[in-house]
């Protein structure tokens, strides 16, 4: 039976039910749900809207069907149209009339803007701390590799020397303004939005303070429209999800490169690697390469919601059941990727001495090489073009600037001495890139471990 079977001549056609039904999808938020009509119960009971001894009849209540659910003595049935529908009835079937003094000022438009908005609270800070525990991989192994010199590429093209320590810092950097940006979804979605009701508030005398306490918010919402009719706080944080898997999946795309023949920086745990069904000496790197796929999940993720909002009208509309799934997919996502994630980064082995040779050929230090003239006094356009010839005789004669002898050097320009040499070397291009923020060994060291105390503050193992 309907919860509008008063206005209704027929039950609704099934198929039709099915397709209206959210159960399938919010049954997740039961906990939330549940959670949310004891904070409204005791706060009628506390108003004196309805009497206090109901008022504890209802939590009771509501606690034993909660206890149930959790110990799976009670089943969510799939025929209810939502997770709200489906705990008012038991409740009623349990408690009798009192269990129907609970919808008391409350609608389930404001109901699900509660669930929802306490359920992706309890999400971030899962995804929070997975988050932390990439960054504090990184910097574990940033510190371990802060002196492996490598090329740092731009348009995939050898460029200047850096240290691999340096390259996985920078993802550390992006993963902790991921952090960030879950922190700041959390802090607009911290607004408790029941009493609201349909969209006009209501009548009754409610206490909606004390209900955002009881349930661990820091304020209301102000305008009862806005209560109802605003997803923005999926949109945020279905945003901030797609940006830190846009993230994942550039570091996959490294991991992949890195995995080939072509590069070998990197050999992935035969734990997080596959094989090939055909060709006996693969070993896939299909972990890096699932998460760059499901990036594209989650930025659908954001699209859909902004797509669903963005012609509705004032308040509640039916469209908006669509937010659920949307957001629950990319939060999975997120989830599903930084578990697997994380423990393929912190197993994959690190190859210092390919990472050295692929340094060794590029010329990755001609840069440092028409700096050695500006510091001979020699303006750096004509360095720079210098430089640019002995590089182009390099590539003919087959050779390297560091086995360039000295004559050819002091043919380029006189002003060319025997130490060059030393400011050539590779250690010592990077070991000199002090500036702050800059892959010198010793910065990568201090930042590695700026980086390992922040992840554990934030563990609370600091
Ligand atoms: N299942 C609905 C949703 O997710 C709950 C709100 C229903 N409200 C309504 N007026 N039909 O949006």
């Amino acid at each position: 039976m309907k919860l509008w079977a008063g206005r209704f001549q027929k039950e609704l056609d099934q198929k039709t039910n099915d397709f209206n039904s959210s159960i399938a999808f919010d049954s997740r938020m039961a906990r939330e749900d549940i959670q949310g009509s004891m904070a409204h119960a005791a706060m009628l009971g506390a108003c004196g809207i309805i009497a206090q001894e109901e008022s504890e009849k209802l939590c009771a209540g509501l606690q034993e069907i909660l206890a149930d659910l959790e110990a799976g003595r009670l089943a969510i049935n799939p025929e209810a149209e939502d997770i709200h529908t489906f705990v008012e009835g038991e409740l009623t079937r349990r408690l009798g009339d009192t269990g129907k003094r609970l919808h008391t000022a409350r609608s389930r438009n404001d109901q699900v803007a509660l669930d929802l908005r306490c359920h992706l609270k309890a999400e971030c800070a899962g995804l929070r701390r997975q988050l932390v525990g990439l960054v504090r991989v990184l910097g574990e192994k940033a510190l371990a590799h802060c002196a492996d010199v490598m090329p740092g590429y731009t348009h995939l093209q050898r460029a200047q020397p850096i240290t691999f320590g340096h390259h996985l810092l920078a993802y550390a950097e992006m993963f902790r303004r991921d952090a960030g940006r879950l922190d700041d979804a959390v802090r607009r979605m911290d607004v408790m939005p029941l009493g609201s009701c349909a969209l006009a508030g209501t009548t009754y005398p409610l206490d909606r303070e004390l209900t955002a306490r009881l349930l661990g918010f820091s304020a209301v919402t102000q305008n009862s429209l806005d209560g109802v009719a605003d997803r923005d706080f999926c949109v945020e944080l279905a945003a901030a999800i797609a940006l830190a898997m846009v993230h994942l999946s550039r570091f996959s795309e490294e991991i992949i490169l890195w995995c080939s023949w072509e590069f070998k920086f990197v050999e992935l745990d035969d734990a997080f690697s596959t094989g090939s069904s055909i060709m006996p000496q693969k070993k896939n790197p299909d972990i890096a390469e699932l998460v760059r796929g499901k990036s594209g999940r989650a930025i659908g993720d954001l699209t859909a919601l902004l797509t669903m909002l963005k012609g509705l009208p004032l308040a509640y509309n039916k469209d908006m059941q669509e937010d659920k799934e949307a957001i629950f997919d990319a939060v999975d996502t997120l989830k599903a990727c930084l578990t697997a994630f994380c423990p393929m980064v912190e197993t994959m082995r690190v190859l210092p001495e390919n990472l050295r040779a692929a340094a060794a050929k590029g010329f990755i230090n001609a840069t440092d090489c028409a700096d050695y003239l500006v510091g001979k006094g020699v303006p750096f356009r004509d360095a720079y073009k210098a430089t640019g010839a002995l590089v182009a005789q390099c590539i003919r004669e087959g050779c390297t600037l560091e086995t360039l002898p000295l004559d050819a050097y002091r043919a380029q320009h006189p002003a060319f001495g025997e130490d060059v040499y030393a400011a050539i070397s590779l250690e010592n291009c990077v070991e000199r890139r002090t500036v702050l923020g800059g892959p010198a060994p010793a910065n990568v060291k201090a930042q590695a471990e700026r980086t390992l105390q922040w992840a554990a503050e934030q563990e609370g193992t600091a």
